[in-house]
């Protein structure tokens, strides 16, 4: 019965959605941030997808994935590998807008200095392919800053509120 209820639920869901998310064009993506309401708009279920489109997203979510452990791992050289030399960066207040890889990559290792520790982690992450020259994405992230030196020693430093620095916001990708 309870199994059923699921069922049915997950059905309407599937037959609903198709309904309700409309396709917005890449081109409104960026550079200013889409709140998150409207995200599904610009990311519809990615039926039928070809077999050349399905790793062109994956290279893209290859790519998200390498920014945490350069971060955390403060490898900034390793950036170019993430980001064209020409690339912009919105990081919103306090850092801003970043113009070209070699302000990004300063600016966050100064920006990183002051703290002894840093976890980047990802949560749901979505690509689209717009078209042959463009693709946008979007990742969720926690971002744990560890304020001790031994941050990442002991669980009550990884708990506690008074030792770590928790930001919390989107990546959003063209
Ligand atoms: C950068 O992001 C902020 C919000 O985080 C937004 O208000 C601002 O317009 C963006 N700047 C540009 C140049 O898009
Ligand atoms: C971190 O904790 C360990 C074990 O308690 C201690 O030996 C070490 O000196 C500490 N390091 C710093 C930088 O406080």
């Amino acid at each position: 019965m309870y199994l059923r209820n699921i069922h049915t639920f997950a059905a309407v869901l599937l037959t609903s959605v198709p309904r309700v998310i409309a396709s917005q064009p890449c081109t409104q993506f960026s550079p200013s941030p889409v709140p998150i309401p409207q995200l599904p708009n610009y990311f519809p279920p990615n039926n039928g997808l070809g077999a050349t489109t399905l790793l062109d997203v994956e290279a893209i979510s290859q790519t998200l994935t390498l920014y945490p452990y350069i971060i955390d791992g403060r490898a900034f050289p390793f950036l170019s590998s993430i980001f064209t030399t020409d690339a912009v960066a919105n990081y919103s207040a306090p850092l801003g807008v970043l113009n070209g890889l070699s302000t990004i990559a300063a600016t966050l290792e100064q920006a990183l200095a002051s703290f002894p520790g840093t976890k980047h982690l990802l949560g749901p992450q979505n690509v689209r392919i717009c078209d042959s020259k463009k693709a946008i994405s979007v990742a969720y992230y926690r971002a744990v800053h560890f304020l001790r030196q031994n941050g990442t020693v002991g669980p009550g430093d990884i708990l506690g509120g008074d030792s770590v620095l928790y930001a919390y916001g989107q990546y959003q990708d063209t």
